[in-house]
């Protein structure tokens, strides 16, 4: 088997020219199935390395094998060319063409009043603070010093919830059970009807000076319509210091509403009932676009003078401290600064709306 050595190098080169002339990667692997697969003529020769005569197998095999790291390198270096040309555009690219623009999300318009009104408080040295949309009566109503006659208590207008879990809870009187309509060991618990439950909370937790708002969502038996939804956003404020005065309520309420929906707002404050303030406010609202609507006012928050029975259920001395509290709806704030008029759009997820914002 003289021949075996000196067909190496031609066979490799015929190889080698192959692999270069394939011109697509098809092409490559028939080309590589040709010479170095199971009955390719490369592995042909090497299976004849066997029968060479016993001094002659070392220089043959080397031989070999450098051939066949040279031809799957040479199969390596061609394949990343014709993968590489196979991602090319078949077409020549026309770089004067326009971009495709990517679209960039955005912040629902809900999200983007609510970062502004609480900008705005920050800038008057207001904190954030927040609590569970799952509260129990005591937080919702009882410690705000609504009574458990009290309408809004009522399972037609609250969604009180069916398996009360224990984490929240207490045992559960049998008074409360019968109002809620709620069977179980536990106290009755509900979606939070507004976020004045916050201010218990809040207050519970730390001693006063305190300057903090709360924005939320809270829940009400209310059927959709243009203005109500059973799920919306409040922001509620509280106040708490020593000689804290009804001015600086106003006072504060109108710079915030100034920031968010421009300087050429007006706001007034009418006598109202909250069961949690004494003397209790209510905030009425206009500028141009409220005009244009047809409307000379536009009813947009509850506020007051935070009741001293409240002061008294967090263990505050009324005597000590006073303090303000206000809660509106985001809701109605986005409507006016966006001009909307039905409060459903908010919550359809129609991006053709949403993009606008
Ligand atoms: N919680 C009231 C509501 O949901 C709004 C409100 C009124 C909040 C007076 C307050 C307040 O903190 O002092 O309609």
């Amino acid at each position: 088997m003289a021949g075996l050595l000196d067909q190496i190098e031609p066979l490799k080169l015929s190889a080698l020219a192959e692999f270069q002339d394939a011109a697509d990667l098809s092409a490559l692997d028939h080309a590589k199935g040709a010479y170095l697969g199971a009955a390719g003529r490369f592995t042909g020769l090497m299976k004849q390395l066997g029968s060479l005569p016993k001094e002659e197998k070392p220089a043959a095999g080397k031989l070999i094998n450098a051939a066949k790291v040279e031809l799957e390198a040479a199969l390596a270096t061609r394949r990343e060319e014709l993968e590489l040309k196979t991602a090319l555009p078949k077409e020549p690219t026309d770089w004067t063409l326009p971009g495709r623009r990517r679209t960039v999300g955005r912040l629902h318009p809900l999200t983007q009043v609510t970062d502004d009104i609480v900008k705005a408080f920050r800038k008057l040295g207001f904190a954030v603070a927040d609590g569970p949309e799952i509260e129990d009566e005591y937080h919702c109503f009882d410690a705000l010093n609504t009574p458990a006659d009290h309408p809004a208590r009522d399972a037609q207008d609250t969604f009180y919830v069916a398996n009360p879990s224990p984490a929240l809870s207490g045992t559960l009187s049998p008074s409360d059970g019968e109002r809620a309509g709620v069977r179980g060991d536990f106290k009755p618990q509900l979606l939070r009807t507004h976020t004045s439950s916050v201010q218990i909370r809040v207050m519970q937790s730390q001693p006063p000076p305190i300057r903090i708002i709360v924005p939320g969502r809270v829940y009400r038996r209310d059927n959709a319509d243009a203005t109500h939804n059973p799920t919306f956003h409040q922001i509620e404020g509280l106040y708490v210091d020593k000689g804290v005065t009804v001015g600086d309520l106003k006072g504060t309420v109108e710079a915030v509403f100034k920031d968010v929906l421009g300087s050429d707002v007006k706001l007034r404050f009418r006598p109202h009932y909250f069961s949690y303030t004494e003397p209790s406010l209510e905030i009425d609202f206009t500028n141009a676009l409220v005009k244009k609507l047809g409307k000379d006012w536009l009813e947009i928050a509850g506020c007051g003078m935070v009741h001293p029975q409240v002061f008294e259920n967090v263990g505050y001395d009324p005597e000590v401290w006073t303090g303000w509290a206000f809660g509106f709806g985001i809701e109605r704030i986005a409507m006016l600064r966006y001009g909307i008029t039905d409060i459903r759009l908010f919550y359809e997820n129609d991006v053709k709306f949403l993009r606008q914002f």
